[in-house]
């Protein structure tokens, strides 16, 4: 782990130097403690919560008081890293004002660091808004999982040259409103490449290839324990539903068969 800890201002010193970032998703303080400990550069606290933790269809049904409930635990958790926390449907797309109030709730009850909102153009004066004010953003284009139902469903974006040409300038949009960084989701790895050379922010992919300037993971899927769960994009690095299911069947058989608990694990 590096000697000072990275900053948001940092994001973009790293990719000058060449040094791809790592981020992964977490919602608990114990999750965030094994991450930090394996010197994972950024944390997002992502509304993808409500899908892997709370089994909802979509992110859409996300409240900021979710969000803020995850991301103040992750803080406790994680004390060196920086933290990017989503802000959840219509927390931030009504006005810049209900955005900068919405942003600055998650910000002074979370200790966070960032937070992360999706869309191009249309937000970029929200983005400023935000960053004039104190509030670092990253910003997420590609398949924005919060306009789920207009794109219909979770499919790449950017194949279509018009669509791919709006998402170079909608990236370009961010970065002059003041993005720390952007995140590319189901991209074209051709596209997100030419994305990324064309920006001083960084890109962190999802599903957009080795061009971006650094990776994120939801990690429950990197771990495997969203077992359903196999998008081209994903390598999972553990098969911990597997590991978790013996655990607990071996657990089960100790108990019926009265092995556990034994006088080791008894008080005398
Ligand atoms: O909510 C989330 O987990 C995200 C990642 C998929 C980037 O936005």
């Amino acid at each position: 782990m590096a000697d000072r800890p990275l900053t948001l201002p940092g994001f973009a010193e790293r990719k000058r130097d060449g040094i791809p970032l790592v981020m992964l998703t977490c919602y608990d303080a114990l999750f965030a403690r094994l991450l930090e400990a394996a010197a994972v550069d950024v944390l997002l606290v992502g509304d993808s919560l409500n899908e892997v933790l709370a089994g909802r269809a979509s992110t859409l049904s996300a409240t900021l008081d979710q969000m803020i409930y995850h991301a103040a635990s992750v803080r406790r958790g994680a004390t060196r890293t920086p933290i990017v926390v989503d802000l959840p449907f219509l927390s931030y797309q009504i006005s810049a004002e209900e955005a900068i109030r919405n942003a600055g709730r998650v910000m002074a009850e979370t200790d966070c660091h960032a937070v992360k909102l999706e869309g191009g153009m249309a937000m970029a004066p929200t983005v400023e808004a935000l960053v004039t004010r104190g509030i670092p953003v990253v910003g997420h284009l590609g398949l924005t999982p919060q306009s789920l139902h207009a794109l219909g469903g979770h499919r790449v974006q950017g194949r279509d040259p018009a669509v791919a040409e709006q998402m170079r300038r909608d990236a370009t949009a961010l970065q002059d409103a003041g993005a720390s960084a952007i995140v590319l989701e189901l991209v074209p790895q051709d596209l997100a490449r030419d994305i990324s050379g064309s920006l001083r922010i960084p890109t962190i992919g999802i599903g957009a290839g080795a061009g971006c300037d650094g990776q994120v993971l939801v990690l429950h899927d990197l771990l495997g324990l969203n077992e359903g769960f196999h998008p081209k994009f994903l390598r999972r690095y553990a098969d911990l539903a597997a590991t978790v299911k013996a655990a607990v069947a071996t657990f089960g058989d100790d108990v019926r068969a009265r092995r556990f608990p034994d006088d080791e694990h008894s008080f005398q």
